[in-house]
């Protein structure tokens, strides 16, 4: 049986510490973490020698069954979740899109969509629109949900998107309930506006889309909702951050003492532009996600922000649209789905392009890949952390093997994969979740419905300290100055 485990000699790696070390884990928790622990015959052993022994990987950021672009997404909550725990993701964080203009509704939606979940996940909430209902909805997904973040679109016109008037309701609202803002920063209307003009000029393909929506609108949208989160005083989680642009506006506030997180994804850290550009359509459509993919030189740029701290975690976005649906748009950019797959890849490549490469060192991978996230989002040390009383979500990492992606072999139901063919060093060997080895010698033992929804606390850390204080700018006028009446 797997209930009782103890993974042996390994070195057990934490986002501030590492050690040689044995871990014991019983009926999904982790019990103890010690050097040479002795147990009984009944429990499961599995040498961990010469190998990392981490927390599972928390993704942030992605799409399960997403209905969007007038289709929906082909990994569902068992599909996604087993690509997760094949490339090493023990739990996930989804967007809940409300129904109709209801939360509720889009709540009770995901909460059914997500009862063959394998793995644990927790809810993001999208807003998208703004009425006394959605205020009091908020509220209620806070304080009976297990919601803490909702996310705001500035961007996808006539769809998803919201105005400034909205998203400082937003913003007043979220700080009001201790719950996280984030924004997908891209200036819609400019966007809008870029499509129309590449499609005058007779530009339908997929290098409409980079050309439609550049770097300089994504910076200015990020500099508008840091700009608003400081009005309001409260912290801003700026999701997908895919450009130079974007993250010099967030190392500029960070700098200032300004409690803004950033997200940069696998996608924008692996890969660049060029691919849009591609004369095959289906292989340049595979890369059309919003905001797109840069030109070469961001990669790179958000790396370096990555292991510098400006970024802070690594998300993927993964949202997963086959060659069938991609191709809605073979005449028009604007039709294609936007999305690229990663829940499978992301801790892999972040293996590869960040510590691998020495970018990084091994307790900052544990940091980006799963202990930020556990913090940011108020589940720590319960999650993203190996220590007595966490749960078993624990990876082991062979440093010294290598993985190979492909669509011939991966588990989402993608028929591709934008990293088709790439390579590197360190291959994650074992995944154990909720305390049983899911992932072994390349397969999977999983089954639907043993996965947890996660409930996410408020007032995470980022709200320590700004709890007390109105609105920043606001707050230097205290009451109104006294002036005597005109006599005349
Ligand atoms: O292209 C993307 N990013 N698709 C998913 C929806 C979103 O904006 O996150
Ligand atoms: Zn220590
Ligand atoms: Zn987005
Ligand atoms: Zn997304």
């Amino acid at each position: 049986s797997n209930s009782k485990l103890l993974i042996k000699g390994g070195t057990v790696v934490n986002a501030h510490h590492q050690q040689i070390a044995d871990v014991y884990v019983e009926n999904g928790i982790i019990l103890a973490v010690n050097p040479n622990i002795r147990v009984g015959d009944e429990v499961t052993v599995i040498d961990a020698t010469g190998k990392y022994v981490m927390p599972g990987g928390i993704d942030p950021h992605t799409h399960l069954e997403f209905e969007f672009m007038d289709t929906t997404t082909v990994d569902d909550f068992f599909s996604g979740q087993a690509a997760a725990l094949a490339g090493g993701t023990t739990m996930h964080i989804d967007f809940v899109i409300p129904l109709k203009g209801s939360l509720t509704a889009g709540f009770e939606a995901y909460e059914k969509k997500a009862k063959k979940s394998c793995m644990d996940y927790g809810f993001h909430m999208a807003i998208t629109k703004w009425d006394e209902t959605v205020s009091r909805e908020m509220e209620i997904m806070v304080k009976e949900k297990g919601i803490n973040s909702f996310k705001f679109f500035m961007a996808y016109k006539g769809a998803l998107m919201i105005n400034d008037e909205l998203l400082l309701e937003g913003l007043k609202k979220c700080k009001s309930l201790g719950a996280l803002a984030m924004v997908h920063a891209e200036n819609g209307d400019a966007v809008y506006e870029g499509q129309k003009k590449m499609i005058e000029l007779g530009i339908t393909g997929p290098e409409g889309h980079a050309l439609s929506r550049p770097a300089v609108m994504e910076g200015e949208a990020t500099a508008r909702a840091i700009r608003l989160a400081d009005f309001v005083n409260t912290p801003l989680y700026v999701v997908h951050v895919m450009s130079i642009d974007a993250m010099e506006e967030i190392a500029k506030a960070r700098k200032s003492g300004q409690r803004v997180i950033g997200e940069p994804v696998a996608s924008g850290l692996a890969l660049d532009e060029s691919w849009l550009w591609h004369p095959d359509f289906e292989i340049a459509a595979k890369y059309v996600m919003s905001p797109p993919i840069r030109k070469q030189g961001h990669d790179k740029a958000l790396q370096a922000a990555l292991s510098r701290g400006v970024l802070q975690l690594v998300g993927t976005d993964h949202c997963a649209f086959n060659s069938t649906q991609k191709a809605f748009g073979i005449d028009d950019f604007r039709k294609i789905p936007n999305g690229v797959n990663g829940i499978e890849e992301r801790m892999h490549l972040v293996w590869d392009i960040m510590v691998e490469s020495g970018q990084i060192s091994v307790t900052d991978y544990v940091r980006l890949t799963s202990t930020e996230c556990a913090r940011i989002f108020n589940i720590y040390p319960r999650k993203g952390a190996i220590f007595p009383g966490s749960d078993a979500d624990i990876i082991i990492l062979n440093p010294n093997s290598s993985f190979e992606i492909t669509a011939k072999s991966h588990h989402s139901r993608l028929d591709t994969n934008v990293y088709e063919g790439r390579r590197g060093k360190g291959k994650i060997e074992v995944t154990i979740a909720g305390g049983r080895i899911v992932w072994e010698n390349n397969e999977l033992k999983i089954a639907p419905g043993t996965g947890r929804y996660i409930q996410m606390p408020p007032y995470s850390y980022l709200f320590d300290g700004i709890d007390k204080k109105d609105a920043f700018y606001l707050n230097s006028l205290q009451a109104p100055v006294k002036r005597a009446k005109s006599s005349t």
